[in-house]
């Protein structure tokens, strides 16, 4: 690793993948890895118009858009191998693409759980996390290349919520899976670490809690111990630039909180 960077320069020259970078968490966090210098960085998701604007408006010189489902393995491993062709590494993985709830017919408490849902979502936000793992940290040490990987867990992957029991159980899986990594991946010096929001306004917490106005922003607001104003996507974009970059260079395994205390 070279020697740390400027403040604003953190991520200079890197090669970055981020999954679900078509909205919210993803899009802001892509938007800073921009603006931190990255070389490349590549978006993939499932909305293919929204990923497509967000790569034209951070520039076609460093973002790109590439579809991909993270719950079908050949295409992550597509995603995975045409950025290495394409632009010679991978040096960050930042995985975040998740979904809030497969179903909108029940709410996911343990009596009514519809497994046909819970399976739906497994295969995104946790099956669809190994996944993305798997194949950066593959292509990682077969680069020779001292990555780093974040992956997106949340405040409930170490706490209990009395709904969304599959969602939960998601998140605790993200937290394993780092830690079982970081361990595998340490040999090759490479960095495994996951950022854990609390409530941030995204259309998937929208969804999830069904609020659509600024009053309710307010009961949100309410949750953070740490006062002074709604927590924004670009705070947990932050978390992710530190976990991605040399600042963090002996940080791994580590489960980054960011939620207002
Ligand atoms: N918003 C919050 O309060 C909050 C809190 C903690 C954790 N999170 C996590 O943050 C991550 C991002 O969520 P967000 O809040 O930005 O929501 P969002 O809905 O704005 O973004 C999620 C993105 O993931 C994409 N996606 C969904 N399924 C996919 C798939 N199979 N393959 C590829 N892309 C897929 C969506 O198209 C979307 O662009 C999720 O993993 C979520 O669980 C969110």
């Amino acid at each position: 690793m070279t020697s740390s960077t400027s403040s604003n320069n953190k991520l200079q020259g890197k090669v970055a993948i981020v999954t679900g970078g078509a909205s919210g968490l993803g899009e802001a966090t892509a938007r800073e890895f921009a603006a931190h210098g990255a070389r490349v960085i590549v978006i993939a998701d499932v909305q293919d118009e929204k990923g497509q604007n967000v790569a034209v408006s951070i520039g076609s010189n460093v973002c790109t858009y590439v579809h991909c489902d993270v719950s079908d393995e050949e295409q992550v491993k597509n995603l995975v191998d045409s950025t290495v062709k394409s632009y010679g590494r991978l040096d960050i993985m930042f995985s975040n693409a998740g979904i809030g709830r497969a179903t909108h017919a029940c709410d996911q408490s343990v009596l009514d759980v519809d497994l046909a849902a819970y399976d739906k979502l497994m295969a995104v936000n946790a099956r669809g996390m190994a996944v993305c793992v798997k194949h950066a940290a593959k292509a990682m040490v077969e680069g020779r290349v001292r990555g780093s990987i974040v992956c997106m867990a949340s405040i409930v992957a170490s706490a209990g919520y009395h709904k969304f029991v599959d969602y939960v159980m998601s998140k605790h899986a993200v937290l394993g899976l780092v830690r079982c990594a970081s361990m595998n991946l340490g040999a090759y010096g490479i960095r495994v670490n996951c950022v854990s929001p609390g409530q941030v306004g995204t259309p998937l917490l929208k969804d999830m809690l069904g609020y659509e106005n600024e009053e309710e922003d307010k009961v949100v607001e309410s949750t953070y111990i740490l006062k002074g104003g709604l927590m924004r996507p670009k705070n947990v974009a932050d978390a992710v630039v530190f976990l991605a970059s040399e600042d963090s260079q002996f940080v791994t395994g580590h489960d980054l909180v960011v939620d207002g205390g």
